[in-house]
C-alpha cells in the first residue's frame, strides 16, 4: 500500500503507479493534465513537498509520506488571484497548459515574492506553451506576484463587452484552474478504452490479422477489423476525397506507419498496450517511397488507386517568361522546407456512445462537430441525425484536429459494442499519426526592373503530402496562390503538386502551405533588393499593394487594406536597428475559390439570457469571446447578458469547419446578422422577456470565384489581413526583438488579438530556427522533447502594433478580419532576412543552418 498526502488529505494506493495517472484516474484531479507522459512538456507539474515536479516522472514508490499539491489543492486566495492575473492579461488560450504554469509559478512565489522577469521564465522554462508565445504568461505572473505581495484585493472591473475592448475571456477560469473539462478529463460508467494496432511498416501488405490471442487477455473485449465497419471503411476531411481507411483490411497495403489495422478494445485503460501486442498481424513488407521523387519516378507502385498526385495547380496570369526575359535583374532559387508538427499541448481523445434509437453521442475536441458528425455517419452507414456530436475544451489544434483521428474509432467501437468507449492517443501515437504541415522542394524565379520594381515570377512546388489527402489539395492551393506574395504585379506562371508518399499525411497547419511559399518569394526579394541596391524595407514598400491596386491573382484590393501601414509602422525599428530582416505578407480569410463558405448562428432569448449559437470550434483563439463580443456590440447589452455555448450539432447550427482564419469573420458576420433581428426586436420596445423563447437566425455565405477563371479581377477570397515583421538579431546572430505590425481590420480584443501574434511568432521562430520533426525511412523518430519546440527563456520581446486602415468597416463582420494564421507566415521569411543582412549568406532551406541556436546546441 502506497500512502500520500494529496491537498492536505492522505490518499492511499495499493499498485504503485504513475502519480500523474493516481491523480487523473483515481482521485479525478483532472487540473493535472497529461500532455506528453515523457517528462518534457509541463502540463502535468504538480508540487511536491514545495518543489515543482512532473507528475509523469513519478512513481507512488517513491513519494511515500510526502505532499503533493495539484492545482485543486491551492487556496482559494491563490486561485482567485490566478484566476483574474490569466484572464486580466490574457494569457489563456487553449488552456491545456495553464494550470501546469500556475503550479510552476505557486513553486516560484514561494521562494520569491518579487522576481525578475527573467527568474520566471527560468522558473517556466520546463512548461511549454505552443500557443502564447509565453509575452502574457509572464505579465501574468508577475501581476499575480504583485497581488500577493501587496497584498491587494481583486478589482471589481466591468466592460461594455464592445469591439475594440480586452474583454476577459469568457473561458479563462475554468481553464486557468484547471476545472474546464477537456475530453479525458471525463470518465464514464462502464466506459471501454479502444486504440489502434498500428501498421509495423510504411508500406506493407497486411497477409492476415489474427485476434485469437488478444481475445484470451481478462481485460479484451473486442477487437474490431475492417470487416466490422458497418458502413464505409473510407473516410476523408474533403468528402469527394474519401481516400484513408478506418482500419487497413486484410489483403490491402498500409500507406504509412499511422496506418490502424485492428481495434482493440479494453476494460482498462493500463491493459490496452499488453492486448495490442497480442493481436498477430502478418505482412509482406514492401520498399515505401519517401520523396516526392521516389513517388513520381517512372515505374513507382501507385500509393492510391488514381496514382500518386493528389493534386497539380497551375496558376498563370500575364505573361511572366516574356516579362522576365526583359528584367534587369533576374534571380532563380531553390528553396526547401521540411515536414512541421503541430505539438498542439493536448493529445487527441474522444469518447463515444450509445445515443436513443440506433445512435451515437460523440464528445470530441477537433475543428467541426458537422465535418466529424459527416464521417462518423458515413462510417457506420447511418443518417447524419443519428450522430449527436458535441464539442469539449481544445488543447490546442492550429489545423492537425480537422481530421479523424479518434473519433471515428471510438464512434465504431460504441456502436458495435453499445457501451461507451474512449480513445486516447499517446503523444508518441499522435506525433505518428496525424496530418502534418508540408515539406516542399520550391523553385522560384523572380524579376524586378532598375528601381525594384517587380516585374514577375515563375515558380515550381512539389508538397510531399503524404499517405492521404487530408487538406493537402487545398493546401497546396494556397501555397500557390499566395506565391507571388502581397505585391503589385500581374506576370505570374506558379505551378504545384501535392504528391503522395509513405510518410505520414500533410493536412491543415496554420499558414495552410503559405508559410513554405512565403519563405521563398521574400528570400527572393531579399536577393533583388541587393542587386538593385536598396534595403529590404524598401523593395516591399515599392511593390506593397493598396487600395484599388490588383493582387498577383488578380483580386482587387479592397478599402479597408493596410500592407503599406503596417510597413510604415515598422520602418523604424528597422532601419535603427544594427541587424534586422523584414517580411510583410497576407493570408486569406476564408476558404473562397468559389467554394461553399457558410457561417451561421441562432441568438436565442433563454431564461432571460442571450444565447449565442455557433458550431465554431475554438481551439484557442477565443471564439467564444468573439462572438460575445460581436453580440454586445449588435444588442448594446453587457457580457454578463450573452451567454456564448459550445458546439454540440442538437443546439447549434453548422457554422463550417475552423480553418483558413475564417470564423472571426463568417460566424461573427452570421452572429452580427441574427443579433441584429433580436436588437430590432428590443428597438421596437419590446422586453428581452416579452421575446422569451424566440430564436433568429444569421448566416453569411461568401460569393467568390473559382481559382481558373476568366475575370479580369476575380474575388478568390473575402478578405485578407496583411502584416510586416521586423526580426533583429545581435551580432552573435541571437534574435533580440520582433516589432510586428497587424492589420488584422476591426481589433474585437486587443490582448487575446496580440496574444495570438505573439504565439504565431513564437511558432515561426521555431519553424525557421529550431524545430525538426524527425523521419527515417517513413518512420516516426521524432519525440516530443525533441522537436525543437522553443521554451520561455528563448523567447525575445515582441513588440505589436495592431494597424487598421482609414476605411476599416468597410467589410463584413465590423471590418474584423482573422489573424491566427496570418501571424505564423512573416516570421521565418523575416529571420532568413536578418540572417542575410548578418552576413550575406542565404539560408533556403528550413529550420536555417549555422545560425545561434543550431550553435549553441552544439556546445
Ligand atoms: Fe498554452 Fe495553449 S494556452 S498551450
Amino acid at each position: 500500500m502506497y500512502s500520500l498526502v494529496v491537498n492536505g488529505k492522505t490518499e492511499t494506493c495499493s499498485k504503485n503507479k504513475k502519480l500523474m495517472d493516481f491523480l487523473r484516474e483515481d482521485l479525478r484531479l483532472t487540473g493535472t493534465k497529461d500532455g506528453c507522459n515523457q517528462g518534457s512538456c509541463g502540463a502535468c507539474s504538480v508540487l511536491i513537498n514545495g518543489r515543482v515536479s512532473k507528475a509523469c516522472l513519478f512513481t507512488l514508490e517513491k513519494l511515500t509520506g510526502k505532499e503533493i499539491v495539484t492545482i485543486e489543492g491551492l487556496e482559494p486566495r491563490q486561485k482567485e488571484v490566478y484566476a483574474y492575473a490569466f484572464a486580466k492579461t490574457g494569457a489563456v488560450q487553449c488552456g491545456y497548459c495553464i494550470p501546469g504554469i500556475v503550479i510552476s509559478a505557486q513553486g516560484l512565489l514561494n521562494k520569491k515574492a518579487e522576481p525578475s522577469d527573467e527568474e520566471v521564465r527560468k522558473a517556466i522554462r520546463g512548461n511549454i506553451c505552443r500557443c502564447t508565445g509565453y509575452v502574457k504568461i509572464i505579465e501574468a505572473i508577475q501581476l499575480a506576484a504583485k497581488l500577493f505581495r501587496e497584498e491587494l484585493s481583486i478589482p471589481a472591473e466591468q466592460s461594455s463587452g464592445k469591439l475594440g475592448e480586452d474583454l476577459k475571456r469568457v473561458d479563462a477560469v475554468e481553464k486557468t484552474l484547471g476545472t474546464g473539462l477537456y475530453v479525458d478529463d471525463i470518465t464514464l460508467p462502464d466506459m471501454l478504452h479502444a486504440s489502434a494496432v498500428r501498421s509495423q511498416y510504411p508500406r506493407a501488405k497486411v497477409v492476415t490479422i489474427n485476434s485469437a490471442k488478444a481475445l484470451e487477455h481478462p481485460d479484451c473485449v473486442s477487437v474490431l477489423t475492417a470487416k466490422d465497419v458497418p458502413g464505409n471503411n473510407k473516410i476523408g476531411h474533403l468528402e469527394f476525397i474519401s481516400d484513408w481507411d478506418v482500419l487497413i483490411p486484410e489483403g490491402e497495403i498500409t500507406r504509412y506507419v499511422g496506418d490502424a489495422v485492428a481495434l482493440v478494445v479494453s476494460k482498462n485503460r493500463e491493459s490496452l498496450e499488453e492486448i495490442r501486442a497480442l493481436v498477430d498481424v502478418t505482412y509482406e513488407e514492401l520498399i515505401p517511397m519517401i520523396t516526392c521523387e521516389e513517388a513520381l519516378a517512372e515505374g513507382a507502385p501507385q500509393i492510391h488507386e488514381k496514382g500518386n498526385i493528389l493534386s497539380h495547380e497551375h496558376l498563370i496570369r500575364g505573361h511572366a517568361d516574356e516579362q522576365l526575359a526583359k528584367s534587369k535583374y533576374v534571380v532563380t532559387q531553390h528553396y526547401s522546407v521540411p515536414i512541421n508538427e503541430h505539438a498542439f499541448m493536448e493529445p487527441e481523445c474522444a469518447i463515444a456512445m450509445p445515443e436513443g434509437e440506433a445512435g451515437i453521442l460523440l464528445y470530441s475536441a477537433g475543428q467541426s462537430i458537422y465535418d466529424e458528425q459527416r464521417e462518423v455517419a458515413r462510417m457506420l452507414g447511418v443518417d447524419k441525425e443519428k450522430i449527436h456530436v458535441q464539442a469539449k475544451l481544445v488543447g490546442g489544434g492550429f489545423g492537425g484536429k480537422e481530421d479523424m483521428s479518434v473519433q471515428h474509432h471510438a464512434s465504431l467501437a460504441a456502436w458495435c459494442l453499445q457501451k461507451p468507449v474512449k480513445v486516447l492517443l499517446s503523444r508518441q501515437e499522435s506525433l505518428m499519426i496525424h496530418p502534418k504541415r508540408h515539406g516542399m522542394e520550391m523553385d522560384f524565379t523572380t524579376g524586378c526592373d532598375e528601381e525594384g520594381h517587380l516585374t514577375a515570377m515563375k515558380a515550381v512546388i512539389y508538397a510531399d503530402t503524404g499517405a492521404y489527402a487530408s487538406l493537402g489539395g487545398p493546401v497546396l492551393q494556397r501555397a500557390c496562390t499566395h506565391a507571388a506574395g502581397p505585391y503589385k504585379y500581374q506576370h505570374i506562371d506558379v505551378e504545384g503538386f501535392a504528391v503522395y508518399t509513405n510518410n505520414p499525411p500533410a493536412g491543415a497547419f496554420r499558414g495552410f502551405g503559405v508559410c513554405q511559399t512565403a519563405f521563398a518569394i521574400e528570400s527572393n526579394l531579399n536577393l533583388l533588393a541587393e542587386k538593385v541596391g536598396i534595403s529590404q524595407w524598401e523593395i516591399r514598400y515599392k511593390n506593397a499593394v493598396e487600395q484599388g491596386d490588383s493582387l498577383p491573382n488578380g483580386q482587387l484590393v479592397s478599402k479597408n487594406a493596410a500592407l503599406k501601414e503596417t510597413l510604415l509602422a515598422v520602418k523604424e525599428a528597422y532601419e535603427t536597428a544594427e541587424i534586422a530582416g523584414i517580411s510583410c505578407f497576407f493570408k486569406n480569410s476564408g476558404i473562397g475559390v468559389g467554394l461553399s463558405d457558410v457561417g451561421r448562428c441562432i441568438v436565442s432569448v433563454e431564461e432571460g439570457k442571450v444565447h449565442v449559437r455557433t458550431s465554431a470550434a475554438c481551439i484557442g483563439q477565443g471564439m467564444a469571446t468573439v462572438t460575445t463580443q460581436v453580440a454586445c456590440e449588435t444588442l448594446d447589452l453587457p457580457p454578463e447578458m450573452i451567454i456564448a455555448e459550445a458546439p454540440d450539432t442538437h443546439r447549434t447550427p453548422d457554422s463550417g469547419t475552423t480553418t483558413a482564419s475564417r470564423q472571426s469573420l463568417f460566424t461573427g458576420e452570421a452572429t452580427r446578422r441574427a443579433a441584429m433581428q433580436l436588437r430590432y426586436e428590443l428597438d421596437m420596445g419590446r422586453a428581452l422577456s416579452d421575446i422569451e423563447g424566440q430564436e433568429f437566425y444569421g448566416e453569411y455565405s461568401a460569393k467568390t470565384d473559382p481559382l481558373i477563371n476568366d475575370k479580369k479581377n476575380p474575388v478568390s477570397h473575402a478578405g485578407y489581413g496583411y502584416a510586416s515583421e521586423v526580426a533583429v538579431l545581435d551580432e552573435k546572430g541571437k534574435v533580440e526583438k520582433f516589432v510586428a505590425a497587424y492589420d488584422m481590420g476591426q481589433v474585437v480584443n486587443p490582448k487575446a488579438a496580440q496574444g495570438q501574434i505573439e504565439g504565431g511568432i513564437v511558432m515561426g521562430m521555431g519553424y525557421a530556427l529550431t524545430e525538426k520533426f524527425v523521419m527515417e525511412e517513413g518512420y516516426v523518430k521524432a519525440k516530443y522533447a525533441t522537436l525543437g519546440l522553443l521554451n520561455a527563456t528563448q523567447v525575445p520581446p515582441i513588440e505589436t502594433i495592431l494597424v487598421q486602415a482609414k476605411n476599416i468597416h468597410d467589410g463584413l463582420a465590423y471590418g474584423i478580419k482573422g489573424v491566427g494564421e496570418l501571424a505564423t507566415i512573416p516570421t521565418a521569411p523575416a529571420l532568413a532576412g536578418a540572417y542575410y543582412a548578418l552576413d550575406g549568406k542565404l539560408r533556403p532551406t528550413l529550420p536555417m543552418e549555422d545560425t545561434f541556436y543550431q550553435k549553441r546546441k552544439n556546445k
